[in-house]
């Protein structure tokens, strides 16, 4: 496995590559939810392909000093586990060698994004657009893996190849959960104890409001406070965010189960945000 921090470095590793790669980009601290990102990466690739995964903490994303300064890093660990997983590949860029001092494009998303995380992290996915595109730039690869974890992010991506031209088939990955239901994150090492206890009440929630949708349910607002009240009593110290019944394409609210949609929510425990999701189909 190569590990390349520099642009002319890349460049010159990309030459010795047989094919086109497959792109895994991910801010590190890997999880098993990015593990599964990689082994999807690996099958695409099949034996003889490569698999490139990058490890850079995109501080344009974050529109939050204190979470930035927080954001765990584990790099030892995750370049053991890049080896482990058959990656051939790392990219563990300065934040020099990726923005200019100067830089002044931007790219920018203006429908998808206007709702739930963007609403509530302004010029969040701008910096998400703005990184992965140079990412795709820089690699050129044929196919790129992201989860459905970030079902936003993966929709402004799926926007962003659509409407740049990317010649880049991106993949999606269900949801890594713990064995209590709650979604793998970077920042649950950052939970207290006793929000770590209160933090599956989430996935819980999401649940039963898609079991109600199995049985019948139509009314967004009803599972919404279905939801809500679950919440109350399963994680009492959770700060709603956001929580939103909304197209599965468009990422607008609706006000009927009446096609693919997506119950999307983002909670604080303290100053840990967590987001989770599930999607919903009609009966
Ligand atoms: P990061 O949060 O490190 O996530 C990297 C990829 O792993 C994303 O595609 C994310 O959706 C996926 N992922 C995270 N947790 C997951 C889980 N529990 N199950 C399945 N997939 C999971 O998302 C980012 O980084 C950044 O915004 C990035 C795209 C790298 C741009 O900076």
């Amino acid at each position: 496995m190569e590990i390349v921090k520099t642009i002319p470095e890349l460049l010159l590793a990309k030459k010795k590559f047989a094919t086109p790669p497959v792109l895994v980009p991910t801010m590190g601290a890997l999880h098993d939810g990015h593990f599964a990102l990689i082994h999807k990466a690996r099958d695409i690739a099949g034996p003889n392909g490569v698999v490139v995964v990058s490890l850079f903490v995109n501080p344009i994303q974050f529109n939050n000093a204190s979470d930035l300064e927080n954001y765990p890093s584990t790099l030892e660990a995750d370049l053991a586990a890049c080896e482990r997983l058959g990656v051939d590949l790392v990219f563990t860029p300065e934040t020099a060698s990726l923005y200019a001092e100067n830089r002044s494009v931007l790219i920018s998303e203006s429908s998808l994004s206007s709702k739930l995380c963007g609403a509530t992290r302004p010029g969040h996915f701008d910096g998400v657009c703005t990184v992965v595109a140079k990412l795709f730039n820089l690699f050129t690869p044929i196919d790129a893996v992201f989860g459905k974890k970030d079902y936003q992010q993966l929709a402004i991506i799926s926007r962003l190849v659509r409407d740049l031209n990317f010649p880049i088939i991106i993949h999606g990955v269900d949801t890594v959960r713990e064995a209590d239901g709650l979604a793998l994150s970077s920042r649950n090492v950052r939970l207290t104890p006793e929000h770590r206890k209160q933090a599956p009440g989430i996935y819980a929630a999401l649940k039963c409001a898609a079991d109600r949708v199995t049985q019948g349910a139509v009314e967004p607002s009803v599972l919404l406070k279905l939801i809500q009240k679950q919440l109350s009593e399963s994680a009492p110290d959770a700060r709603l965010d956001y929580l939103e019944c909304v197209d599965a394409a468009t990422l607008q609210s609706i006000n009927q189960i009446d096609r693919k949609c997506v119950i999307a929510i983002a909670a604080f425990f303290g100053n840990v945000r967590l987001i989770d999701n599930i999607e919903l189909t009609s009966q």
